[in-house]
């Protein structure tokens, strides 16, 4: 099993992915197009030649970014990959010095236990004005939003029981607001 960025030939079965949960109305769907311009954002997490999950970082100020499109396969859930993927994209927040990360979600107890803290979506400006217009649960949105902060005057504490090649040193501890 590996953590990577995405290629062009994953995309296809990472759409896949996400639109199972889509029709679930578990997250929102996403279209080739927006997947294969959006690229540079994702990672997959890669076993016996498929794709089992997929999660992305998208920057969306230079404080702020959003984790978007974390999926993982039914029949891989509970194995850590959505605590990998998303270690992943918390390392590469990091790595561009955005320290802010937040999720709208219907999962908000697994991204809490990843050291994200509840929120209120009216702190997060550029999302609601920006993202959220597009959306077409907007303005009836029940997903929750959560965020993690970093302060680079800390040192690591991230998840260390991530046991994948994404190393998480450097990581700096989080403060919540
Ligand atoms: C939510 C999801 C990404 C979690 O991925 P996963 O690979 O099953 O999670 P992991 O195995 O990495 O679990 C990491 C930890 O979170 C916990 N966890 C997993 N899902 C959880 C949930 N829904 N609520 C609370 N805790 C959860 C695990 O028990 C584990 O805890 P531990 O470290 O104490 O053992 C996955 O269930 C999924 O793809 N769901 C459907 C799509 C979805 O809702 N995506 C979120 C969109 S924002």
């Amino acid at each position: 099993m590996r953590i990577r960025k995405a290629k062009t030939s994953d995309i296809k079965q990472i759409q896949k992915l996400i639109n199972e949960f889509a029709k679930k109305e578990q997250m929102l769907p996403r279209s080739l197009n927006d997947l294969y311009e959006s690229i540079r954002d994702l990672f997959v997490c890669e076993a016996d030649e498929r794709i089992k999950g997929a999660c992305a970082l998208h920057i969306l100020w230079d404080d702020l970014a959003e984790i978007r499109s974390l999926a993982v396969s039914e029949d891989s859930q509970g194995t850590g990959i959505g605590k990998r993927l998303l270690a992943a994209c918390l390392k590469e927040a990091e790595q561009f010095g955005v320290k802010r990360v937040f999720a709208l979600t219907y999962q908000s107890e697994f991204f809490k236990k990843m050291g994200f803290s509840d929120i209120d979506k009216s702190k997060l400006p550029q999302k609601i004005w920006g993202d959220c217009l597009r959306c077409p649960r907007f303005p009836e949105c029940d997903e929750d939003a959560v965020i993690r902060e970093f302060s680079r005057a800390k040192p690591l504490t991230c998840i260390k029981s991530c046991n994948s090649e994404i190393e998480m040193s450097g990581f700096a501890e989080i403060e919540m607001s």
